[in-house]
């Protein structure tokens, strides 16, 4: 018999990690949980402090051999994919002209391809009541001068996720875009690489455990939108009342 799974992209840090702990300590049906990250060390390491049984799958989303092998993996296994977690992702501040265009590239192919490609790859393992995570960001709401292609490919994310949703909604299988401000997480070590930080930062910052918590309440609600903090769902609401010219100018005074 086929076992109940809940694959976790991003597993090896920050939000995946929580996602994986939380998971195991509130999901007993689950007979299996797969941690996806290129880092297989940290997985092995995180396997060892969960309970529930454990697959570690050291890849790189963006890889297309590393794809092809766990669709491979999907094809002979045949689980039940009880949740779907995508993490699986980093960002770059920094002016459009300052950022190397392979790296710009490449938060484009792990953010919005491999997110994609992932998310088709488990469609048929997918079962009545599945739930699908996707991490997408606050910065989905607005373009985002120095996060330009970080916040426009977090905006297709939502936009896809919602669509997704609506997609699979007759099945039963229900899809939340969770859309936090900035999380106390590794993110920032890479984020800040070319110099610029975001805006209000420290005084918005969250932990992934309130993330987490939020995002597994929403999507057992069936939400498709998750936004954790009121600070966020203001900024959310902001962005839909006003016009986005507005909001650029307010924000050229804040720090
Ligand atoms: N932290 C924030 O402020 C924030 C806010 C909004 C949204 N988000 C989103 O939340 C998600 C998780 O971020 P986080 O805050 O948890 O950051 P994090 O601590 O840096 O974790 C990122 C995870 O993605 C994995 N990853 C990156 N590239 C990969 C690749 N090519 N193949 C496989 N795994 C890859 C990393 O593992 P390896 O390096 O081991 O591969 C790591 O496990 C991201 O999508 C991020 O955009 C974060």
């Amino acid at each position: 018999m086929s076992k109940n799974v809940a694959v976790i992209t991003g597993a090896s840090s920050g939000l995946g990690m929580e996602f994986a702990f939380q998971i195991d300590l509130l999901f007993t049906k689950i007979d299996e949980i797969w941690l996806i990250a290129r880092r297989k060390e940290r997985l092995v390491e995180l396997s060892k402090l969960l309970e529930t049984k454990t697959k570690v799958i050291p890849m790189d989303v963006a890889n297309k051999e590393d794809m092809d092998r766990f669709y491979a993996l999907l094809k002979q296994e045949k689980p039940k994919i009880r949740m779907l977690i995508n993490c699986a992702g980093y960002g770059l501040m920094g002016k459009v002209s300052d950022i190397p265009i392979v790296k710009q590239l490449g938060m484009i192919d792990v953010n919005v391809r491999a997110l994609t490609n992932m998310t088709y790859a488990c469609l048929p393992y997918l079962t009545k009541h599945t739930r699908i995570i996707q991490l997408a960001s606050a910065a989905a709401f607005l373009p985002q001068k120095n996060f330009a292609v970080y916040a426009a490919g977090k905006s297709y994310v939502l936009s896809f996720s919602r669509a997704l949703a609506e997609e699979l909604r007759q099945k039963h299988i229900y899809v939340t875009a969770v859309c936090p401000g900035p999380v106390a997480t590794e993110f920032f070590v890479h984020a800040d690489t070319y110099g610029h930080s975001l805006l209000m930062k420290e005084k918005t910052m969250v932990t992934p455990d309130r993330v987490v918590k939020q995002a597994l309440h929403d999507s057992h609600r069936k939400k498709q939108v998750s936004v954790c903090s009121p600070l966020m769902k203001a900024f959310m609401l902001a962005t839909k009342i006003l016009p986005h010219r507005l909001i650029f100018f307010i924000m050229r005074f804040l720090k």
